[in-house]
């Protein structure tokens, strides 16, 4: 979802008043789904029906509407649009998600598509799981009188550039991600009151606070996820390396190439190879690169992850063969193949065994040489061991989550400030 498409509630949120868009489609009786199994171009993907909407195509953007719920995608964002081959979804794939689409009734869905297809966005068809059936209709003529929609569909994955050309290598210098002022609402329910914090370029920062003081809300305002979640707002500003990751004239694409994450449970797509996981965001984005480079992409991102001595003999087994530790530094490669000058964990090692959680801290202070961390974590030895710097979080009785204390993690922890900060830190709550 867009902030300025988000809620009809309005704290002060910071709105981008769109120019006048031009309404290309509506279809009334549609659903919001959610891919809840697989991956959208794999013949098994389950996509569930989450919320009945009104879907309404502009040349702009796609919504989802329901009262004061909302969703939409900006198509200037879409990587991918997934069809599903035998019914009738559609996930929109934006950077680091692919989960969220929508479904219009089947009698409609060969004219959604082909609408869909006219707007230039890149279409492809779920992989079917018997390739002997006829191939699905996706490849309609444009119905007669569509305004403003002149192209024919497109259907092929195009080769777009990366950033800074052909080359894949690293973007460059770090870059520091200043949070100033970041409140937000799930619908009016306010979750966190005014935060702000600087990340240095370099460093790692921990995040840490009992549960429910918003440290995943505001990492995910980090990189711009929070906004696709129904009813969510946010007022506030980020700053990567002084550049407004907010800023209207600034693609999603590029904040999210930017700025990675790492999830809890670790996400790999399960029948997909080690190699081509590492890749994925090559195949969303149709990336194309020769086999030298993506070797190298390979090989340098599981290294930096602290996998590679263990699964360079097995790049074309399944990522869902390895085990859990070994899923969550696959992920953290596949975070670091778009290149990102930001990696952002939300509690990447609480579902990890002692031995894959060590295996992690390691790499994550390996890594922060050329990405800045920024790292949620209920585990105080864990911020000590890899944070030198760290923000105390905290959401008391039931009022929204505000910073109570940061700085260098050592005094957070040897000379709190704050006598809440001695009592989590000491473990007397939360
Ligand atoms: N999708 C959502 N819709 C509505 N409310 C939400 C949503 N996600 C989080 N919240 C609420 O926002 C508040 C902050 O949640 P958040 O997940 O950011 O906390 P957290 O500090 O990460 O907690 P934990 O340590 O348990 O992961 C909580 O009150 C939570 O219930
Ligand atoms: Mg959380």
């Amino acid at each position: 979802m867009t902030i300025d498409s988000m809620s009809t509630f309005d704290p002060a949120p910071r709105i981008n008043r769109p120019s006048p868009e031009l309404e290309v489609a509506t279809f009334p009786t549609a659903w919001v789904v959610q891919l809840v199994d697989g991956d959208a171009v794999e013949p098994d993907a389950v996509v569930e029906r989450l919320h009945e909407a009104t879907v309404t195509i502009t040349d702009r953007r796609i919504s989802a509407i329901d009262g004061e719920d909302a969703w939409s995608w900006l198509v200037a964002d879409l990587q991918l649009v997934v069809h599903g081959a035998d019914e009738p979804w559609t996930i929109f794939v934006v950077p680091e998600i692919s989960d969220f689409g929508v479904a219009v009734p089947a009698s409609q869905d060969a004219d959604f598509r082909r609408v869909l297809a006219a707007l230039g966005v890149n279409v492809m068809v779920q992989r079917r799981a018997d390739p002997q059936l006829p191939p699905p209709l996706v490849a309609l003529p444009l119905p007669p009188d569509r305004d403003g929609l002149s192209e024919m569909p497109t259907l092929e994955v195009h080769d777009r550039p990366r950033r800074g050309g052909a080359q894949l290598e690293h973007s460059g210098a770090l870059a520091g991600i200043d949070a100033r002022n970041i409140s937000a609402w799930f619908g009016s329910h306010m979750v966190l009151d005014r935060v702000s914090l600087d990340m240095p370029a370099g460093h790692v920062t921990a995040l840490i606070g009992p549960s429910g003081c918003g440290k995943s809300t505001f990492l995910r305002i980090l990189n711009r996820m929070h906004e696709m979640i129904p009813s969510a707002s946010m007022a506030g500003e980020v700053l990567v390396d002084g550049h407004d990751l907010y800023d209207p004239n600034r693609k999603l694409t590029d904040a999210r190439r930017e700025i990675g994450m790492v999830f809890q449970k670790p996400n790999p797509f399960p029948a997909m190879s080690i190699y081509d996981n590492v890749l994925a965001s090559f195949r969303l984005t149709g990336v194309k690169a020769s086999t030298d480079v993506k070797d190298g992409v390979v090989e340098s991102c599981l290294s930096k992850a602290g996998l590679w001595k263990e699964v360079r003999d097995r790049l074309r087994q399944p990522g869902g063969g390895l085990s859990g530790g070994q899923q969550q530094r696959l992920c953290i490669a596949r975070a670091l193949a778009i290149q990102p000058r930001v990696l952002l964990m939300d509690e990447p090692c609480s579902a990890l065994d002692p031995t894959s959680t060590r295996r992690i801290e390691e790499t994550i202070m390996e890594l922060v040489s050329e990405v800045t961390i920024v790292i949620v974590t209920h585990n105080m030895q864990q911020a000590n061991r890899v944070s030198d710097r760290c923000a105390f979080f905290l959401a008391e009785q039931g009022t929204p989550g505000v910073i109570v204390e940061h700085g260098p993690t050592d005094a957070m922890f040897g000379s709190p400030q704050d006598p809440r900060t001695l009592d989590y830190v000491m473990g007397r709550f939360g």
